[in-house]
Formats: structure tokens, C-alpha cells, sequence
């Protein structure tokens, strides 16, 4: 029963026949002057409703995040994030590295934020003194991490914040599928229209091998950052074998099929802990659930064939029991009915 992360997945099936395709196909153009990358931006323009965005294929999500912040910040400039942001505790300063800018960490329930404590935190800063970091960038992530989503409305109040202290805004959507098939909302709604400038897009999460893409809504903000990929030696050679993933997994709405599946999967969990008197540190918008358990559910748990991590929580939507600690569990396109049948069964 395994519930460690969703990067523990293979690919779905689609997108094994599509990688097993490009293997077998002749010789084609490296660095992405192939048709599967030309088809694969096509369609993601498509998806987003963006003719005009600009779609850099990644091997990683943290090299889209730290590219994405070290282009659209000046290295002087500042970056609105959560705490707990992957961004800021799960990437070993990555964008610091490549941008040489300041991640600047933010509280918020179920690592979100909050347009009003963005707001203050940025009129903090000093402006125009060389002493302080300037407003450079807001980065939010969604699904957050720890499982709550943002909806457009709420992208939107972030976004006029960041807008009216002249910072760029920037989503890391590893999970943005599962955003999206969370909230039915359109992603064009979710990112561009909602204020969105750069997004970095993950299907590796969600039923691709390793496929990663930023997307940049306006195009001028793209400039240079092909050679800025380059430098970073994230131009991949075999370019096709990242667009062919990302063609099979957002064609036909497959990437939304199999997210939705990944939800349905981690609401039937929340609902089994629920049921067993299991306090939740956070209720699930998409595929992570954060029960508190005791140690000797924990062990029950543990016996009973789960894998999972702890996930200890700083900021829990309501005080938890003494003596229980957080755990995360992560659900993914692969996990069956039998899987949460199994975990229901040893949570009763
Ligand atoms: C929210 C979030 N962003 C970014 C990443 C980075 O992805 P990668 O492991 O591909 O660098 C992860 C991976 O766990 C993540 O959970």
C-alpha cells in the first residue's frame, strides 16, 4: 500500500506507449527542433488557451522553479513564498544558486498564503534602499503542499497584491492537475487570467516518466530564457523523449483523468480516517491526506503494509490531539481500490 509521494509512480500507459513510440521512431532532430516538441507546445497553448505562451520542456520541477524565479527576478529582488514552500526548504536553495535572489518565507494554514499577510510582509521591505531587498516575485504553490488548493479568486487577490508592489508572479503547479481536477476550473482561469505570469508545470507527479515544463504567459517575459536553460544544462538532447510525454499525457484530457482518479483515491482515505475518529490536519482538496495518528495507530498502519511519511505540521487548520504526529499521505494515478480498500480496513 504504498502512500510515500506521487514521484514514487511509474508513467500510465499512454505515456509508456508514447515513450515506447519515439524509441522505435527514426532519427529526429535534437534540442527540441523535433514534431513531438512543435505538437506538445501546440498543446499546451491549447490547454491554457494562451496561443502566445512560450513552453520550455525540464527533466526536473525544482530546475522549472529555480529557472522561473531566476529569470523573471532581479537578483536584488525578493521572493514571497510560504515557509514550508518546496521552493524554500526542499530545493537546497536552487533558486538562490541560479538567481542569486532572497527566498522569503511566509506563514500560512496548510501552506498557503494569504493576500493580507503578503501584503504586509512586502510593505516591510524598504523600497529604494540599497540595504533591503526590493519586491521581486510571488510565488505560490497549487496544490499546496500540504494538499489545500487555491482557487482563481483567491490567485487573483495574491496577484493584484504582487501587481500593485511591481512583482512578477510565479505558481508552482507540481500538483497543478490535481488543482485543476480538484477545483473544475479552467486552467487559463487558475494561472494567466488569475494574474499567473510563469508556471511551472509537472506531470511527473501524475502519470508522466519525467516531464516538466514552464510555461510563460506573456511572451516578452520569455526572453533569453532558452539560453538561460541552456547554461543550466536542462536543454535535454533527446528533447522528443519530454514532449512526447507531455503530448500523450495533456491530450484527450488524459492528464485530468488521471488526477481526477488521484483525488477520488485520497478523498475515500480522508473519509476512512474521518470515520475512525482520526483528526485530519488539514481537509484534502487534492491527492495528500495528513491524519494525526497515535503511535499505536501508526504501527497498526505500518503492520498492515502502508507506506507513508511523517509530515510534521507547523500550521494545522485546528489544534491536533496530544500525542499523535502527522503523516502524509500521497495518492497517484496507480493507487487502487484494493490499496485504500486495505488502508480503510486497518484504520477501522
Ligand atoms: C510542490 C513541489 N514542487 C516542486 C517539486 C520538485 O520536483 P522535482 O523533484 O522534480 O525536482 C516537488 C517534488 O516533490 C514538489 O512537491
Amino acid at each position: 500500500m504504498f502512500f510515500a509521494s506521487d514521484n514514487w509512480t511509474g508513467a500510465s500507459a499512454k505515456v509508456m506507449q508514447a515513450l515506447a513510440h519515439v524509441a522505435a521512431s527514426p532519427p529526429q532532430a535534437a534540442y527540441g527542433q523535433d514534431e513531438h516538441t512543435a505538437r506538445a507546445t501546440h498543446l499546451v497553448r491549447e490547454v491554457f488557451e494562451a496561443p502566445d505562451a512560450q513552453v520550455f520542456f525540464l527533466a526536473s520541477g525544482t530546475a522549472a522553479n529555480a529557472m522561473a524565479l531566476a529569470h523573471i527576478t532581479p537578483p536584488w529582488g525578493g521572493v514571497f513564498c510560504h515557509r514550508e514552500a518546496h521552493i524554500n526548504g526542499s530545493e537546497c536553495g536552487a533558486a538562490e544558486f541560479y538567481g542569486g535572489l532572497k527566498l522569503i518565507g511566509l506563514p500560512g494554514i496548510g501552506a498557503k498564503l494569504t493576500h493580507e499577510t503578503l501584503d504586509e510582509a512586502v510593505g516591510r521591505l524598504r523600497i529604494g534602499d540599497a540595504h533591503s531587498s526590493q519586491p521581486g516575485t510571488l510565488s505560490i504553490t497549487n496544490l499546496t503542499e500540504c494538499g489545500l488548493v487555491y482557487d482563481a479568486g483567491e490567485v487573483a487577490e495574491l496577484s493584484a497584491v504582487a501587481r500593485r508592489h511591481g512583482m512578477a508572479v510565479h505558481m508552482d503547479g507540481a500538483r497543478f492537475a490535481n488543482a485543476v481536477a480538484s477545483l473544475n476550473q479552467t486552467p487559463a482561469n487558475l494561472t494567466w487570467r488569475a494574474g499567473v505570469d510563469v508556471l511551472s508545470l509537472g506531470a511527473t507527479k501524475n502519470g508522466a516518466l519525467i516531464a516538466e515544463a514552464l510555461v510563460v504567459f506573456d511572451p516578452a517575459r520569455a526572453s533569453g530564457l532558452g539560453y538561460r536553460r541552456m547554461r543550466a544544462g536542462h536543454l535535454i538532447s533527446k528533447h522528443r523523449v519530454i514532449a512526447a510525454q507531455f503530448e500523450a499525457w495533456l491530450g484527450d484530457g488524459h492528464w485530468l483523468d488521471l488526477a481526477r482518479h488521484a483525488n477520488a483515491m485520497a478523498a475515500k482515505l480522508a473519509e476512512g480516517f474521518a470515520k475512525a475518529g482520526v483528526a485530519l490536519a488539514w481537509t484534502p482538496a487534492g491527492n495528500e491526506v495528513f491524519p494525526a495518528l497515535t503511535p499505536e495507530q501508526d504501527a497498526r498502519l505500518k503492520a498492515a503494509g502502508a507506506l507513508y511519511y511523517p509530515w510534521p505540521a507547523a500550521e494545522p487548520a485546528h489544534p491536533l490531539p496530544a500525542g499523535t504526529t502527522v503523516m502524509r499521505f500521497v495518492t497517484s494515478f496507480q493507487t487502487s481500490e484494493e490499496e485504500v480498500a486495505g488502508m480503510l480496513r486497518a484504520i477501522a
